[in-house]
Order: C-alpha cells, then sequence, then structure tokens
C-alpha cells in the first residue's frame, strides 16, 4: 500500500475546525468532519449527504417578480464521531495531545488523542476511520481505548447524534444555517419542508469494562445512511480491503508528481484526493462549493463544477465527468421552467443550487450571472472533445440547444453587433453590466456548439442560421486608444478602488464596503476577462496588455482568482509570477489563506490548482485533435508527471526543467 500522509505539520492553521475541514472524509454521497472524538465547544462535528437540504422560504424585505423564493440548505445531519467516555464516574475533559494522520493514497485517517479526567486519569484513543467509496452508504471506524495510568472502570458509549444547527454566528454572508427539524419515524428522518428523507443504521456500543494500565479495549463501528433505505453488509477489514483499491485506481491516473517542492506536491495530493471524495456520482448530485467538508455557501453547487472541476475529471476521471453533466441534464427541467418564468426562450440554469431550482437572493451577484449557462455548455463540449463520448453529448444535446435559445432571447442586435446587457460576469464586485467580455465570448462559444450539433444531428436547422448569425455578430468591447478588452461596456469609465487606503483587515471588501460602493469602482474580486483569455486563444501581445491592467485591480477576494492568473502568467512567460499564484492555489487551504477553511474546503481552487500544473506549467491544450503540451515550468520545480485519459487512452507526461 503506498502512502503518502497529511499531518497536523502540514497546516498553517491548526484551529480545531480548520483541522476538520482539512481531514474531513467523504466519498460524494457522504462527508464526515474529522471532528474531536469528545465533545467540545470549540469543535464543528458534522456529517453532509449529497443532495440533502432543507427548504426554506426566502423572506425578502422588499420581493420582486421572479426572486429566488426558497434557500435549499445542506443539512449538518448526524454526528457520528463523537464519544462519551468517563473513568470511575469522571468524564474525560482535558485533550492533551492530537495527531492525525491523513493516507491521501487510500482515503484512511489515523488518530491519536491523549485525554484526562480531572483527578488526571489518563486513556489514549486511537482511530482509524474512512467513508467508504466501495459501500457509499457506510463510515467505518476502528476505535481502542487504552487505560495509561489508572486501574478502574471504563465506560464507552457511542451513537450516531441528531445534530442542530449553531445557535450564533458572526456576520458572513457565505455561511447560513438553517433550522432543521429532522422528523424521525423509525430509521426515516425526514426534513419537515423539502420532505426529503434519509434512513439510518446505525453502530451503537454502551458499555463499562475494566482497564488496567496499558490494557486496551477495541471495537469497530459501522454507520451507515442512506436514500433508500438499502443497507449492505460489508465487513470493516473488507471494506478497508476495497477502498485501498479504489483510491489506488483512482491515483493511478490522476496522481501528478512535482520534483523539487515537497510542500507544492503535498499540497496538489491534498487537492486532488479532496475532489476525488467531494464529487456527486449519481448524476442525480453534484459538487458543492465546499465540496461535503463544511456547511459553507450552504452546500451549493455553482459554476465552480464546471470551470474549475470539470477539467480535472474530464481529463482523468471521465466517469465522474460524466456524472456531474448528467447532474445538469437532470435538472433541464427546471432550467426551462426558469427561463420562462423570466420572460426569456430557452433555458436559464440556477446561479446557486441543490435541487436545479434558484435559490440565489441576491439577484446582482446570483441570478444575474446567466454565464452560468455558457460555462454548462463548454464544460459539455470539453467533455466530448476530451473523451469522444458522442454517445452521452447526444443524449444531452438539449441542453447546448435550450441554454442557446436563452443567449438569442436575451441579447438582442444592435447596430453594433449582438449585445448582452444586464448581467453579472464572473467579477462579483462588478455587477448588472451590459456586454461582459466574459459572458459575451462564452456565450458565442455556446452558440457556436449548439450550430455544430444541430448540423450534425441535422435538426433545428433553422435556429441554427439565427445562433450562428448571433455567434458572428456578438460584440466585444474594446479601447482603442489603452488597447485594452474593456470587462464590459462601463468598466473602464469608472473610477480606480482607492487600494492605497484600504487596509489590509479590509479583505475581503465583501465584508466591508456596501456593494453600492465597491461595484461603483474599477475593483475586481476574481478573474474574469483573464479567465476567458484562459479559455480562448488570444493574441499575446493582447493578453499581456490586459493582464497588466487587471490583475492590479484584482483582490482575489476570491478562491477561484489565483490559480487562473497562475495559468495565464505562464502562458505569459512569466514563470516567477505563475509560480507565486500556483503555490497560492496549492497549499490555499493548507496555510487558511482566506481564514475560513473552517467553512469547508475550497473546492473550485483545488480544481484550479490542477489547471495551473496542467494548463499553465505544462501547457496543455489540443491542437488539431492532437494533445500537445509546451515546457512552462518555473525554475523551482524540476519535473513535473502527470496522465491524461484521452479518447479513451491513458497518456503519460513527463517535463523536465531544462534550467536544472
Ligand atoms: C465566487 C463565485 C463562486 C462562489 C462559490 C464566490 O465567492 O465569487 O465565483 O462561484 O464563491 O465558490
Amino acid at each position: 500500500m503506498k502512502t503518502y500522509t497529511l499531518t497536523l505539520d502540514d497546516l498553517g492553521n491548526i484551529e480545531t475546525q480548520n483541522v476538520e475541514t482539512i481531514f474531513a472524509q467523504a466519498n460524494g454521497f457522504m462527508g464526515v468532519r474529522a471532528s474531536l472524538p469528545i465533545q467540545a465547544n470549540d469543535s464543528l462535528p458534522g456529517t453532509f449527504i449529497n443532495g440533502f437540504y432543507e427548504t426554506h422560504p426566502i423572506i425578502y424585505g422588499e420581493n420582486a417578480y421572479g426572486y429566488a423564493k426558497n434557500h435549499e440548505t445542506m443539512v449538518k445531519c448526524f454526528d457520528l464521531r463523537t464519544l462519551e467516555l468517563s473513568v470511575n464516574g469522571e468524564v474525560l475533559s482535558v485533550l492533551t495531545e492530537r495527531n492525525l494522520k491523513l493516507n491521501l493514497m487510500t482515503g484512511i485517517l489515523s488518530e491519536t488523542y491523549l485525554y484526562e479526567t480531572n483527578l488526571g486519569q489518563q486513556i489514549k484513543l486511537e482511530l482509524e476511520s474512512f467513508t467508504s467509496h466501495f459501500n457509499r452508504t457506510t463510515y467505518a471506524q476502528k476505535i481502542k481505548i487504552t487505560a495509561l495510568n489508572f486501574s478502574g472502570e471504563v465506560h464507552v458509549k457511542k451513537e450516531a447524534k441528531l445534530l442542530l444547527p449553531n445557535s450564533s454566528k458572526d456576520f458572513d454572508p457565505r455561511v447560513r444555517e438553517a433550522s432543521v427539524n429532522l422528523q424521525k419515524q423509525g430509521n426515516q428522518y425526514t426534513t419537515a419542508n423539502s420532505k426529503l428523507s434519509l434512513y439510518t443504521k446505525f453502530d451503537e456500543i454502551d458499555e463499562t469494562f475494566q482497564l488496567n494500565p496499558t490494557q486496551s479495549f477495541e471495537f469497530e463501528q459501522l454507520n451507515q445512511i442512506s436514500k433508500e433505505n438499502q443497507f449492505e453488509i460489508v465487513s470493516y477489514e473488507r471494506l478497508k480491503v476495497e477502498q485501498v483499491k479504489i483510491f489506488d485506481t483512482f491515483w493511478s491516473v490522476s496522481d501528478i508528481e512535482i520534483d523539487g517542492d515537497e510542500t507544492l506536491q503535498k499540497g496538489v495530493r491534498v487537492n486532488l484526493y479532496h475532489l476525488f471524495n467531494s464529487a456527486g456520482r449519481d448524476g442525480k448530485t453534484n459538487f458543492g462549493a465546499k465540496g461535503l467538508t463544511g456547511e459553507g455557501y450552504e452546500g451549493h453547487y455553482f459554476w465552480d463544477t464546471e470551470m474549475y472541476l470539470l477539467p480535472f475529471f474530464t481529463h482523468t476521471q471521465p466517469e465522474i465527468a460524466k456524472s456531474l453533466l448528467t447532474y445538469r441534464l437532470n435538472i433541464l427541467p427546471q432550467a426551462k421552467q426558469r427561463a420562462k418564468e423570466l420572460g426569456f426562450a430557452g433555458a436559464l440554469y440556477a446561479w446557486r443550487t441543490q435541487s436545479g431550482h434558484e435559490t440565489s437572493a441576491y439577484y446582482p451577484a446570483g441570478t444575474a450571472q446567466v454565464h452560468i449557462n455558457a460555462d454548462i455548455a463548454y464544460a459539455l463540449e470539453l467533455y466530448e472533445k476530451v473523451t469522444g463520448d458522442s454517445a452521452f453529448i447526444q443524449s444531452a444535446k438539449e441542453i447546448i440547444y435550450e441554454t442557446a435559445r436563452f443567449w438569442l432571447s436575451y441579447g438582442f442586435m444592435s447596430q453594433r453587433g449582438f449585445e448582452i446587457h444586464e448581467v453579472t460576469g464572473p467579477d462579483e464586485y462588478t455587477a448588472l453590466v451590459n456586454n461582459n467580455y466574459y459572458t459575451n465570448k462564452m456565450a458565442q462559444n455556446n452558440l457556436r456548439y449548439a450550430v455544430r450539433l444541430a448540423h450534425t444531428f441535422k435538426e433545428n436547422q433553422e435556429e441554427a442560421t439565427f445562433w450562428q448569425t448571433a455567434a458572428d455578430k456578438m460584440y466585444f468591447g474594446y479601447d482603442e486608444t489603452s488597447k485594452i478588452t474593456k470587462q464590459d461596456d462601463s468598466f473602464l469609465d469608472k473610477q480606480v478602488w482607492d487600494f492605497a487606503h484600504t487596509p489590509k483587515e479590509n479583505y475581503p471588501l465583501l465584508l466591508h464596503y456596501h456593494p453600492m460602493k465597491i461595484y461603483k469602482h474599477q475593483v475586481l474580486k476574481q478573474a474574469d476577462t483573464i479567465l476567458a483569455h484562459m479559455l480562448f486563444a488570444e493574441e499575446k501581445a493582447q493578453v499581456a496588455r490586459d493582464f497588466d491592467f487587471y490583475e492590479p485591480l484584482t483582490t482575489h477576494d476570491s478562491s477561484l482568482s489565483r490559480a487562473i492568473h497562475g495559468v495565464v502568467a505562464s502562458r505569459l512567460g512569466r514563470t516567477q509570477q505563475a509560480y507565486d499564484f500556483f503555490a497560492d492555489s496549492a497549499t490555499m487551504d493548507l496555510s487558511d489563506m482566506q481564514g475560513n477553511a473552517s467553512h469547508g474546503i475550497h473546492a473550485a481552487n483545488m480544481g484550479g490548482t490542477w489547471l495551473g500544473l496542467i494548463y499553465g506549467f505544462a501547457g496543455l491544450h489540443i491542437d488539431n485533435g492532437e494533445l500537445k503540451i509546451e515546457n512552462h515550468l518555473p525554475k523551482q520545480i524540476k519535473a513535473l508527471r502527470f496522465n491524461i485519459l484521452y479518447q479513451g487512452k491513458l497518456q503519460s507526461f513527463e517535463l523536465k526543467n531544462e534550467k536544472n
């Protein structure tokens, strides 16, 4: 068994809740935070089930037509980890030592804790656990309790507990908890509003036994949760053997080796580990912005999946890519309904959702990000190009047609060309603008893809001529004087944000300034035009000018920003800058750079790390149907090895740094 271990020494912030996120385990269906085994105030236990959410009506001070109606909040349902332990009636209350070792190559977590009672009786707790990828309903644990310095009666009680939402939270719009009232009937738990059910098969222990110094008591627990009330009994040892095999298969394709930088190597593997863990596998669920590791963003699925995660999955785990895209096909009816409700043709995908319905209560940075439609189309096209799986595209082509129909009805033809007004691009510090460059570029791509499919499948031919015209005449703003691509029609006319007088502690700006103040300035939260340049070939000198203009205006307050800048910097030959962005991306959650790893992993950034390495340093691209690479390795990295599954065939690449 290969080992590659993550320990507390690898973390920049070892506050309990951060640790619980980074060491969390998941299998696409269920995620379990690595919470402390003995209840503590600073611990935040949580088990999340992908797509299991409660709905609550959104209460607007001032409502308007078509606003999203319901919140959908992922339920932090059970605590599967906490033990109650006492020695001769004295509870264990003082934690004196903790060690966590996560074997990234197997997904198996080993933990050791030393606890004491107030009378000084010491107990060592050794835990081994994993969320089974073989039997996704199961969270498996092996627990060993050793008396260190006493003889006495040890009482252990361990049962799954229903979790209640936390009572208070600081102001942070990125986290929200629903008060969830799970109704229990037998082994069935049902949410009051969304009427979703889970079934459980929990293992419980409640025993007292006599221990002398160095003596131990060991037991296994298999806690199971199912949406279908179907449970398969598989032994702990068998699950463990299968877990190792499944991870081995994953790493045999998806691993990336970096020579020359151990910290980054570890960062990359941690990120790939989490990507493998939190991706929905059933076509009905997707990948939350925080995976299944925390309650940030309420478990919602965003464009993060299509633009940041799917390149990795498509190139190395196409089956997972397909199931994530199948989810979009399954929610197409909701997207069509939404477009209709807003008075447009075709389909408009929800900005943030689980059920497929829009749940963004703040439409300027939510629904208005209509680029989500084109992001999904882009991801489908990439999937087709890389896998050659045309059968799947045939089954999913309605997504492309319906999104193309939306563009045609949302945009309009003017003297300048085909314009798309009243949108918000990826940069959420600029809202409700006309002709956002990224959106127009992506919509153009979406329309062209629809035309290609219409020709291939000999259908919608008449509509296709309109799609073609709209794409060909798509309007892009450009400032002839400065020779800068306009992020949107008004961006260049705005006042520049006063960066010099913005104290460090006022970042992220969204927590310290009203949107009106932010929107009226030239200031970016994340890559926007630069992301478009990463995706579509553009003259290098133009990309360089735009990079030099937009990057200094970018706060990178969004974790989705740095990796993209890294890729583009690589392509511009700015290897040191590329390296710096990449290093930030690779270790973002390990160092808690964004200051909120406790809310859950930054999944999109983790996918961004893959982009930084493969699109950036290795310059991977498809040229005339062939995979090509370009060596942009920075001096710190001596060699890079990775695999790509292209058209069903595994290709291995090795790049060496000539300068070393
Ligand atoms: C970013 C969005 C992203 C969301 C979820 C926001 O901070 O601005 O682009 O989709 O986080 O990750």
